[in-house]
């Protein structure tokens, strides 16, 4: 008997981290629905080589209705693997006396409200025993923060906080709960002096969401699967 695909939804997918990882689901055989803001970008290319497996879809996380009318238009479908991705960088090198509020409010909004709430109005597609994962990063880590990137770092802190309570409130659910720290690589977001290429971090990625399949609870982790400090 063959196994039906998993089917995998990606928010936040038309280039970067996002599109390497809808890439690599695809490659694995997987169904996957990729999120776009308004223009597909790379997506448009990976639809062509992936006809029938890859559906392309419109949200904008901060847009709270695009994200319902995501939720209504897939009604009856099951997600086995929910993976918020979406996510800024603004005024990465100022402090918050030198930085336009504006940009730190962006990233609050974005990186930690907003994915949040995706994963409250998403969530109830994905059935007990599937995965919800959102793009965290290692810089959301107080107890390693060492000053840089510091707004961004606070976002993504306060992401890791909204998904511990999130957890909190939907214990019992039977999913697995990943916050995933992808290493910095080399994306528009991660500049061209990171450390790693997106083939460095994202196939290790892929490999560490499969491994925790079907494991619940929430686990803060590298793309190595090890536990990072709070
Ligand atoms: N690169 C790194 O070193 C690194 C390290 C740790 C964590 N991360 C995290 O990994 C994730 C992806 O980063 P990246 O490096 O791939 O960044 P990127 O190249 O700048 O790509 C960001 C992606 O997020 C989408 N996005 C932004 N705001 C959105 C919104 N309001 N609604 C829906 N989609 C939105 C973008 O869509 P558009 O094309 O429409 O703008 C784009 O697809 C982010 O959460 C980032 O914080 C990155």
């Amino acid at each position: 008997m063959t196994q039906k695909p998993q089917t995998v939804l990606v928010i936040g997918a038309t280039r970067g981290l996002g599109l390497a990882l809808a890439e690599e689901w695809l490659g694995r055989g997987s169904q996957v629905i990729a999120t776009m803001r308004d223009k597909p970008q790379g997506l448009e290319s990976l639809a062509a080589r992936y006809p029938g497996n890859l559906e392309l879809e419109q949200v904008d996380i901060v847009e709270a209705d695009t994200v319902t009318a995501l939720r209504q238009r897939l009604d009856g479908r099951q997600l086995d693997i929910l993976f918020i991705n979406a996510g800024i960088a603004r005024s990465i090198e100022l402090s918050p006396v030198q930085a336009e509020e504006k940009d730190f409010l962006d990233m609050m909004l974005v990186n930690a409200f907003a994915p949040i709430r995706t994963a409250e109005i998403l969530g109830e597609l994905v059935p007990a025993g599937g995965t919800i994962a959102i793009m965290t990063s290692e810089l959301g880590s107080i107890a390693n923060a060492n000053g840089s990137w510091q707004l961004y770092s606070s976002s993504k802190a306060a992401l890791n906080m909204l998904m511990k309570g999130y957890a909190a409130q939907h214990d019992g659910s039977g999913h697995t709960l990943l916050l995933v720290a992808p290493g910095w690589v080399r994306t528009e977001m991660g500049g061209s002096q990171a450390s790693l290429s997106i083939e460095q971090s994202i196939p290790l990625v892929v490999d560490m969401i499969e491994a925790n399949r079907g494991k619940p609870g929430l686990r803060y982790v590298d793309r190595f699967n090890k536990p990072l400090p709070w």
